[in-house]
């Protein structure tokens, strides 16, 4: 199978899991369940829940047990999004070429959206758990539950706006840009190699290259995000600009941002050489994050 049939049949499943993730299941809460499905299933890369699969077969050659946990860090990266075009936050009304969970369904109710598919990730792979030992499912929840939380993915949600307006040192920026992106990419790639049955070592190698992965999806996001095509892009260019963000782009300019994420594209794929099996798909998909258009 060639690596774009890969991709495709990897994503036509997870849609498929993911519509059946969450059910209109009582009427006078349908209205909140509308808004969940709204962002969840507004299509998306799904890089996230393709890297949980794709770590697990790289492990142990069979991905159909990792898909309640693809699901999970789907419906996770979901809720991130609604709040993140929050008015309080990026305040933009386009995500996904739609209008902004909020703008559709009302600040209150986006808000409640993302509170209930955050806590749906942590239910929906242990309801669906069957085959995989306790200390598995939950080894690989922890990383969700680490990643997700203040030292990761919210983390850097806080200093990214904490940072609004202000020059940052480079550390800093590292810091944000590690916590708030490379967060739910780490916590993909380690549930994954978790549940393929990866050792301790394979599992730090994996959590290298997601880390490097993350910073240079990252820094070609806030590249597209001056130079990409709204229609592509499905959301807002330069709200970065507008909201005086802190990124690659505005510190080191466009050209030498795109090095850097080139750069950390070619580390992120020498972390995987060192890694056993055929890596050919996940080698691919680093490089095409890299010169992804959107
Ligand atoms: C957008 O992530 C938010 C960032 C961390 C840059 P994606 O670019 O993966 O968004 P979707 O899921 O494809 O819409
Ligand atoms: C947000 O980064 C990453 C999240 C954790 C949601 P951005 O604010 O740059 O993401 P986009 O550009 O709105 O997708
Ligand atoms: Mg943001
Ligand atoms: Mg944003
Ligand atoms: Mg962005």
């Amino acid at each position: 199978m060639s690596f774009k049939e890969m991709f495709d049949q990897y994503r036509v499943e997870i849609e498929e899991a993911l519509d059946k993730s969450i059910v209109v299941d009582d009427k006078d809460y349908a209205g909140l369940v509308e808004a969940m499905r709204y962002s969840l299933l507004s299509g998306g890369k799904r890089i996230r829940a393709v890297m949980v699969l794709e770590f697990c077969r790289l492990f142990s050659g069979e991905y159909k047990k990792a898909m309640p946990y693809a699901c999970a860090i789907e419906m996770v990266h979901a809720y991130s999004l609604i709040h993140d075009d929050l008015p309080c936050m990026d305040d933009d009304d386009f995500r996904r070429g739609k209008p902004s969970c909020h703008k559709q369904f009302g600040e209150a109710n986006a808000l409640l959206a993302g509170d209930a598919l955050l806590t749906h990730a942590f239910e929906h792979p242990f309801s669906n758990c069957e085959g995989l030992d306790a200390k598995t499912a939950i080894a690989a929840m922890r990383e969700l539950a680490v990643f997700a939380g203040y030292s990761g993915m919210v983390g850097g949600q806080y200093i990214d706006l904490d940072s609004e307006g202000k020059k940052i040192p480079l550390e800093l920026l590292n810091k944000l840009q590690l916590l708030k992106t490379s967060g739910l990419i780490r916590a993909a790639g380690k549930m994954g190699a978790i549940l393929g049955g990866a050792t301790q070592k394979q599992l730090e190698t994996v959590d290298s290259y997601c880390q490097k992965l993350g910073l240079a999806f990252q820094i070609t996001d806030d590249i597209l995000d001056v130079v990409g095509d709204e229609k592509l892009l499905g959301k807002p260019i330069h709200s970065d600009e507008e909201n005086e963000k802190s990124t690659y782009v505005s510190i080191f300019g466009l050209e030498e941002a795109k090095k850097i994420a080139d750069e950390l594209s070619d580390q992120a794929v020498a972390e995987l050489n060192k890694l056993p099996g055929d890596k050919e798909f996940v080698i691919e998909l680093t490089n095409m994050l890299a010169r992804r258009t959107y």
